[in-house]
């Protein structure tokens, strides 16, 4: 039988791979210590937790809700902008959606059309140059280095422009996957009005908000009401498995997202949505935790260069290293299996992030256990001996 052609531009996730055989080793009662996936440890706050149990005994009955969202979590996401950044967002330009995941499907697919070219920084999260191959977008890769933070320029995207044509869109991150690297306001505003200037709208990736470690994130809505700001709870908030997450929409994607939401997923998770607007007033136990990564962030810069991973990206936010491995390897994805087979140590290879030029990096995540860090270096460094 026939298998759709577009199914093969789609790469495999290999930090899945990784956790596969890490899991497989485990099962063989081998010693695992998990750097290779980016979630949060620890699960749901207890208010979210709350909020679901009263949720479920109250009978609210679990139905479908408006596409949209219940309008109690739009509202209590509209009052977090206003709390955080004294942004003023309108409830009905805040959509909900089934992780950030379907926030960018819907993205992409109410603002481009097959054959339009989107630009985006390579190394970059994986799920965005497949998504858009499965929508017959095609992603334009700005090969972006240590030098540019890893992050988009006026200058890659000149060149962008100047070898393929017109782009339609700008897809940005910051924090970003893998790099951990941010954009601060002044590279942040020069790409807004860059994009202004030639009718590319920007995508802004905002998952990791709220997990930095100097200067806070600055969002897209301050800068740019043509952009769409996507956001989630799966990673400051810790909720991976309630799959949700929100965009902040320009008024003319409203109702086409609303259309393509109501067709696509009739509505987010019922049960999530409700509980998820208790995740606003958890603040301590949420910045507790990003405390914790960031005493693993700090011990890690500290202790990774001393046993030969040398040449870090700044990791100014989210929970990853990125390292760069060319002196110790070529193969960053066998240099990763032998990681893992011998020291119990799993990372993912670059590999998944730029499929160039990952060969010479691996990432490590810090969203673990303290402890589990503390050993990983131990066993890392017998190991690079
Ligand atoms: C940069 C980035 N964006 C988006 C996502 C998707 O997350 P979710 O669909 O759980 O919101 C992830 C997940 O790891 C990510 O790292």
């Amino acid at each position: 039988m026939k298998v759709a052609g577009r199914t093969t531009a789609i790469t495999p996730f290999y930090a899945m791979e990784v956790l596969k055989a890490a899991n497989e080793r485990a099962a063989q009662g081998n010693n695992v210590l998990h750097m290779e996936v980016g979630e949060p440890a620890g699960g749901a706050p207890a208010a979210v937790l709350q909020a679901a149990k009263e949720a479920l005994e109250n009978g609210q009955g679990l139905g479908y809700t408006e596409a949209l969202g219940v309008p109690a979590l739009r509202q209590a996401i509209s009052d977090h902008y206003k709390t955080t950044g004294n942004l003023d967002v309108d409830p009905g330009h805040v959509v909900v959606t089934t992780g950030s995941s379907g926030g960018f499907l819907l993205a992409f697919l109410a603002a481009f059309d097959a054959g339009d070219r989107v630009a985006l920084a390579s190394p970059g999260y994986p799920a965005y140059r497949n998504i858009m191959a499965a929508l017959g977008i095609e992603a334009v890769d700005l090969a972006s280095d240590i030098g540019d933070r890893f992050q988009p320029t006026p200058a890659l995207l000149d060149a962008a422009i100047e070898q393929g044509g017109k782009l339609a869109g700008l897809l940005i991150a910051s924090p970003a996957n893998p790099t951990g690297t941010m954009l601060d306001h002044d590279a942040l505003k020069a790409l807004v009005d860059y994009c202004r200037a030639r009718d590319i709208r920007i995508i802004s990736d905002e998952v990791y908000h709220g997990i930095t470690y100097g200067a806070p994130a600055e969002t897209i809505v301050a800068l740019d009401d043509q952009a769409i700001a996507v956001n989630s709870f799966s990673k400051y908030f810790a909720m991976t498995g309630w799959r949700l997450g929100w965009m902040v929409l320009p008024d003319d994607l409203v109702r086409p997202i609303e259309r393509l939401a109501q067709n696509l997923f009739i509505s987010p998770p019922t049960l999530s949505q409700l509980a998820a607007v208790a995740a606003f007033d958890a603040e301590p136990e949420l910045d507790a935790k990003v405390a914790a990564y960031a005493r693993n962030r700090e011990m890690l810069l500290r202790e990774l260069p001393k046993v030969g991973f040398d040449k870090l990206a700044p990791a100014d936010g989210a929970f990853y290293i990125f390292a760069d491995v060319r002196h110790l390897t070529n193969d960053s994805a066998d240099f990763c299996k032998r990681m893992l087979a011998e020291t119990g140590v799993a990372a993912t290879p670059g590999i998944d992030f730029d499929p160039n030029r990952g060969h010479a990096y691996i990432r490590f995540s810090f969203a673990g256990a303290y402890d589990d860090m503390v050993k990983a270096v131990a066993c890392l460094k017998d190991w690079m001996k």
